[in-house]
């Protein structure tokens, strides 16, 4: 099959059909994601909580995301590759979004992804202009995690609602390929999504929008963490339980190695 590009999410959204996005960090969930056909890979900067045991996003840099942007980029040839700008790499204007975007690029990037809404729209331009495809991500903002008070819902009342259609509006017209809005309640982000043209990729955001993200580890079942808006689609975190105890325990009763992995 081939190469997606920004513009499959474009068709999907105009065809009405409901792509799969997943977070993915390292070269063998990786290349699982690509044979199950998930079509975009996000290194989001939930590895710095899922993989390097930060507590918050806000400790994920700019090195993280790069080795990791890195790593996912090598393993795999058909999904969009989209990586997150980590906190403190556009915060302070167009010129750094912009270089650190570059370097997300040559990690083999195909998009990046940055939190926000009117506030990011010159960050957004420019962006585009030196040429480099932007993903927004509205609602609850993991980077402002302070700023929200936690990990809450964003958008209940009326007037935040309005609020985060405008910011919808603006980060649209600057430039953004699609966006991802996460915590947002189902109406809202039905709402969002038919004003758009760009796709929607919602988690924690009903199935009004036009595709859907999770972070790996949540989807299959591996970190335990059991949001409402998490599906645990297996049980890896008992299937690698069971395979390390049953590992220690024949080693500890002389099992394995048995003759058969053993060299004459
Ligand atoms: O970093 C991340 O995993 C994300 C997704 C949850 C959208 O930004
Ligand atoms: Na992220």
């Amino acid at each position: 099959p081939a190469k997606l590009r920004l513009r499959h999410l474009q068709q999907a959204k105009e065809q009405g059909r409901p792509f799969a996005m997943l977070t993915a960090y390292d070269q063998f969930s990786a290349r699982v994601f690509e044979e199950a056909g998930i079509e975009t890979l996000l290194i989001g900067d939930s590895v710095g909580t899922t993989v390097l045991g930060h507590s918050s996003t806000t400790s994920t840099t700019h090195a993280d995301m790069l080795v990791f942007t890195a790593a996912v980029a090598r393993s795999v040839t058909r999904p969009l590759i989209v990586a997150d700008l980590a906190f403190g790499t556009y915060e302070t204007g167009p010129r750094d979004a912009v270089l650190h975007g570059i370097e997300l690029v040559r990690a083999g990037a195909e998009a990046v992804k940055l939190e926000g809404g009117a506030e990011v729209v010159p960050q957004i331009e420019a962006l585009v202009a030196a040429g480099i495809p932007v993903i927004g991500h509205l609602g609850f903002t993991p980077q402002s995690v302070n700023a929200h008070s936690g990990h809450r819902v964003q958008g209940r009342d009326e007037q935040a609602a309005k609020e985060m259609l405008a910011d919808a509006l603006a980060i649209q017209e600057a430039g953004v390929s699609a966006m991802v809005l996460e915590l947002v309640p189902a109406r809202v982000a039905a709402e969002v999504t038919a004003a758009l043209r760009v796709p929607t990729i919602g988690i924690g955001a009903g199935a009004g929008c036009d595709g859907q993200v999770l972070v790996w580890q949540d989807m299959a079942g591996l970190s335990g963490f059991r949001g409402k808006f998490v599906k645990a689609f297996a049980d890896l975190r008992g299937e690698l339980l069971g395979a390390a105890t049953a590992y220690r325990t024949e080693v500890e009763e002389r099992s394995y190695p048995g003759a058969e992995h053993s060299f004459d």
